[in-house]
């Protein structure tokens, strides 16, 4: 099969996509808004892409045209927080996604804890992993009406790591036991994947 990209609509593009560049990570990131109400949501249209400065993106798109809770407190603070969750907190970090009001904690509303940043005015998520904190380097807007989307580039700052994570100080994956989003197919259900599976080369 082969698909001509300029023919399809976004949420088929997004759909093939997600699946086709598979898996993805899951990070749960973490912001504060304006009036101090706290709120996290998961991505996985992210990466890191620079090293000297250390940048990291996040693509957040629309919510029918709206901006996102998410993207809104990034412009507003400057900063946010990504945060890797491990299996134990996939479910709570998924249902992070649901359709909150601005003006709920979402943090508090999915049974996790927040705890203030070192650097940055987003929170941290205590029950995770591993938290980035970055500030923001740069903001791109791509698309247009239903389908535009923001790309923010975050400098990162500080890394916390438990150290329970850490072997001989070094990340060990069987031990941060991340996850990975597989896409929704079949439709209506959200794949996910263990990373403890490892292939050495
Ligand atoms: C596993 C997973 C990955 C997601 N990745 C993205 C993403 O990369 N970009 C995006 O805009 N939305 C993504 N979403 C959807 C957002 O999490 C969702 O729109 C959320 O409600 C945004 O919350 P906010 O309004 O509090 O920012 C993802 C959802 C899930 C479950």
């Amino acid at each position: 099969m082969i698909v001509e990209m300029n023919k399809i609509d976004a949420p088929k593009a997004h759909e093939l996509l997600i699946s086709a560049i598979s898996p993805l990570p899951v990070t749960l990131i973490s912001t504060v808004s304006g009036e101090g109400v706290y709120n996290a949501a998961p991505f996985s249209a992210v990466a890191p892409v620079s090293w000297k400065p250390p940048l990291f993106f996040v693509s957040i798109g629309s919510k029918n045209g709206i901006k996102k809770d998410t993207a809104r407190n990034i412009e507003s603070t400057g900063d946010f927080v990504v945060n890797i969750m491990s299996e134990d907190f996939i479910k709570a970090t998924v249902q992070s996604s649901a359709n909150y009001p601005s003006d709920v904690n979402e943090i508090e509303s999915v049974g996790l804890t927040s705890l203030p940043a070192k650097k940055v005015k987003s929170p941290l998520i205590k029950e995770a992993q591993i938290n980035i904190e970055c500030q923001l380097y740069k903001k791109i807007e791509l698309g247009e009406g239903e389908d535009i989307r923001w790309v923010y580039f975050g400098e990162i700052i500080l890394m916390h790591m438990k150290d329970e994570i850490l072997t001989s100080g070094e990340i060990d994956p069987l031990k941060l036991g991340a996850v990975g989003y597989l896409g929704n197919r079949p439709l209506g259900k959200r794949l996910f994947c263990r990373t403890k599976d490892i292939l050495k080369l």
